[in-house]
């Protein structure tokens, strides 16, 4: 669909997108805007279809004509005269319950015909846009309907929403049941943090660039920050919310995302399995508190009352659909040691939540300071230690913060950035993720997705923490919303001597 030239290498084959959830909101806020975002830019053959099932009555016009007064509101910059042709010339509808065998009938039929009118060679993936008591259902359906077999007519895959179970043991019987339908190279386990460019280059970063090294290992460096904040609340999904709580919904998946690609180390190649066996290691090395130390090295906080953007919030008890007398944590503060030869003695200070001061995703890699300066007989003040600060988002790009002299006829110092921004450089913003998600999936390319022993490895390295929570409740400390979090949280540094850094 673009103008420029495209490489034909680069273009899918032909498929078959059946998204089961089609009227939810995900589908309408992610998965069709990084539909059209490929078609954009050439991406997509000129043989495929979606096909979205959902509850709702509706006919493939209806739908068509939600998908574009959605695509209006939501990505109108991608809404071309051009691209709405092509896809209401791809967009199919069916109304159907997901739990009845009559729903995956009349999919059988539509399958069909709608794979033979677009000559889509029998590849098709399934994308579970449901919530997750449905995804092992659907697999099984979709398994009984003869939907995953693949043989020499095509390809077969299934993308998995997060959440991925609920603890170690529900995620273990999930993989299980899954793997009884599928192979593990056809299940797609997506988490769009991976999808983010930042996060992708985090890797080129350290490994395309001989300068970072030597450095990145407990000789240089002093301790490593990840912080994931929100401003929002819990909108229109606290029903969700309530039974999951911050480190359920952010910290096993997200953050140690985030935290593999900072540990890991070097992959023999950027392949699927080699990048992920050595995350995978870096999860199994994490060392979580123990039980007697999860009160002190792990603080949870729920927002109270307070004021955001000149505007004030309610108490997150105060929310719809969210208990009034929950004691579910809207924030979580961390401290972990990986336990190897690169990382032993560096802290891994970690926090997320919501309705807090601002919204942004950063990683901070504080390095030690010099053993030795000579500036001991000037009178200048200590200075920061040097940081490389990786920023997914807003404002996505990577920061290094040293010293520098003041000028001036005294010797002075103070710190400066020097800052790369993706924006500026290359005058694009980075898209959300699901669009190179789809298209790796689309292209049976699995790196930047989640296999099943990651899975479980990072629910283990949280599964003291939910334990200690789940027999004493008593640790929910409280904060204001639109502040930085509860005050343990800047104590938990503080007692190590660090402070916790955000950078804009
Ligand atoms: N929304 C997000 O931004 C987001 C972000 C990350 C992950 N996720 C994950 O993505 C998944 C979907 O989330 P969502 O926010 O899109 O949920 P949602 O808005 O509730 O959408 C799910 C859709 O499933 C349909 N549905 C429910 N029960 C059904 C049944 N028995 N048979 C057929 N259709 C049924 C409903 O369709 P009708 O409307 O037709 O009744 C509903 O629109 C969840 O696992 C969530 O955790 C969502």
């Amino acid at each position: 669909m673009t103008k420029e030239k495209v490489n034909p290498n680069t273009v899918t084959g032909p498929f078959l997108g059946v998204i089961f959830g089609a009227n939810g909101d995900l589908t309408k806020r992610k998965l069709i805007p990084a539909l059209f975002s490929l078609a954009r830019d050439g991406l997509l053959s000129r043989d495929f279809a979606i096909l979205g099932v959902s509850l709702k009555e509706m006919t493939d016009q209806q739908y068509r004509e939600k998908v574009a007064s959605d695509m209006q509101e939501l990505a109108p910059d991608l809404f071309t005269p051009e691209l709405q042709q092509f896809f209401e010339e791809r967009l199919y509808y069916l109304s159907g319950d997901f739990t009845t065998a009559e729903t995956f009938g009349k999919l059988h039929a539509r399958v069909e015909t709608i794979s033979k009118k677009h000559h889509t060679q029998g590849n098709a993936f399934f994308y579970l846009a449901t919530a997750p008591g449905f995804f092992g259902p659907i697999v099984h359906s979709l398994g009984d309907a003869g939907f995953t077999r693949e043989n020499e007519n095509g390809w077969r895959r299934v993308i998995i929403e997060k959440p991925f179970g609920r603890d170690l043991t529900t995620a273990r019987a999930l993989n299980a049941d899954i793997q009884s339908v599928l192979s593990e190279d056809q299940i797609y386990r997506i988490d769009h943090y991976l999808g983010k460019e930042t996060v992708q280059n985090i890797a080129v970063l350290r490994f395309a660039n001989g300068m970072f090294q030597p450095a990145w290992s407990n000789l240089f460096i002093d301790h490593v920050q990840i912080s994931v904040t929100e401003t929002l609340g819990v909108e229109h999904r606290g029903g969700y919310y309530d039974q999951a709580g911050a480190l359920r919904d952010m910290v096993p998946n997200h953050i140690f995302q985030l935290l593999t690609l900072v540990g890991m180390e070097m992959p023999l190649s950027f392949g699927p399995e080699d990048m992920r066996n050595e995350q995978v290691k870096v999860l199994h090395a994490i060392h979580p508190p123990k039980p007697g130390d999860v009160a002190s090295e792990v603080i949870r906080g729920q927002y109270a009352a307070g004021s955001l953007d000149g505007e004030s919030r309610v108490a997150y008890c105060d929310e719809h659909a969210v208990d009034k007398k929950s004691t579910t944590e809207t924030f979580v503060a961390l401290k972990l040691q990986i336990e190897n030869q690169r990382w032993a003695g560096v802290p891994f200070y970690l926090r997320t939540g919501k309705r807090l001061a601002k919204r942004l995703t950063e990683i901070v890699i504080a390095f030690k300071k010099p053993p030795f300066t000579p500036f001991r007989e000037t009178a200048i003040d200590p200075l920061e230690p040097n940081q490389l600060i990786i920023r997914i988002q807003p404002n996505e790009g990577i920061s290094m913060r040293f010293g520098t002299k003041v000028p001036g006829t005294l010797l002075k110092m103070d710190a400066v950035d020097m800052d790369f921004c993706y924006a500026d450089h290359f005058g694009r913003t980075p898209a959300t993720g699901y669009d190179r998600l789809l298209y790796d999936c689309l292209r049976g390319e699995a790196t930047l997705f989640r296999r099943a022993d990651m899975v479980e490895a990072g629910w283990r390295a949280v599964e003291t923490v939910q334990e200690a929570w789940a027999a004493d409740d008593r640790s929910l400390c409280s904060y204001p919303a639109g502040s930085w979090g509860p005050a343990e949280a800047e104590e938990l540094l503080a007692r190590d001597g660090r402070q916790w850094k955000v950078y804009e």
